[in-house]
């Protein structure tokens, strides 16, 4: 494929943008998607473990481009907008992945507040600003799709179910996805009849550097999720939350 193809989108290629893609879930979500033939921008804050990722992916066969994205980060987020407008002119699907747990303990009665704070501030507020900066460019798609990338411990259904694995006490990271599922909703009813598709998904218990590779699933199989619903047909489900066995109640 030549260049201004692969740049344009010519020939049917696809486009998505995926945040915190130079490592974990991120990075398999970049690669199942570029296996796919879809060109794939690596949102990424850290340049050398973008690039390392970015060449990677490139020695696969994946038509991969890098592009510097701190979500929490106003300015960041503008210059990645404009990156993706100059080299690709349009996305066909966001992934918002991108996330911290806030480090712990966070034991509601005793956590440290900024730890509460930093993870909405990434899980959350940076999803809606990546998500709204990009718009403009989802808009010129005839196929838009976004996916956040939750977890089923912010689903209160199963944190108010008796024995559901809902992993530890967490008042910042837990409760950052509920906010995330809450708003993925929100952002559903106001997208509906637009034709773009938002939903979120739970990779499972995945091994990376987010739980210590305590994770039993692998990245790829985390991945797995997100690349589906990234690229449903436009009958797809919108406002909805998924993980590989189906429906996670919310
Ligand atoms: N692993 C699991 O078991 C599991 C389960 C459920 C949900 N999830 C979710 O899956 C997503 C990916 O997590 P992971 O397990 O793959 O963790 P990970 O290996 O720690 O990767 C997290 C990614 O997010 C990036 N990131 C964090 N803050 C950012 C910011 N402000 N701007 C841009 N990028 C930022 C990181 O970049 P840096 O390298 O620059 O830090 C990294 O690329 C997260 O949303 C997480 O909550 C994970």
């Amino acid at each position: 494929m030549s260049e201004t193809n692969s740049v344009n989108g010519v020939n049917g290629q696809k486009i998505a943008l995926v945040t915190g893609a130079n490592k974990g879930i991120g990075y398999e979500i970049a690669a199942g998607l570029g296996a796919l033939g879809w060109s794939v921008g690596i949102g990424a804050r850290d340049g050398e473990r973008r690039e390392a990722a970015v060449e990677k992916l490139r020695a696969a066969g994946a038509d991969a481009f890098g592009v510097p994205l701190d979500v929490t980060d106003e300015e960041s987020v503008t210059a990645a907008a404009r990156l993706v407008e100059e080299r690709v002119g349009r996305l066909d699907a966001l992934v918002n992945n991108a996330g911290i747990t806030g480090g712990g303990p966070q034991e509601p009665t005793t956590v440290d507040v900024n730890r509460v704070r930093a993870a909405v501030e990434t899980n959350v507020i940076g999803v809606i600003r990546v998500t709204n900066t990009l718009l403009p460019l989802l808009r010129r798609s005839p196929s838009p799709r976004i996916v956040n990338v939750s977890s089923s411990v912010g689903s209160l259904a199963l944190q108010s179910t008796p024995g559901a694995e809902t992993g530890p006490v967490s008042v910042a990271y837990a409760p950052s996805k509920t906010f995330l599922n809450a708003v993925t909703v929100q952002y559903a009813k106001e997208l509906a009849g637009t034709g773009i598709l938002i939903n979120a998904v739970c990779p499972g218990f995945t091994a990376t550097d987010l739980n210590g590779f305590r994770g039993v699933r692998t990245p790829q199989q985390g991945a797995a999720c997100a690349i589906r619903l990234a690229t449903v047909p436009a009958d797809g489900p919108t406002g909805r939350f998924f993980d590989d066995e189906g429906e996670v109640p919310w």
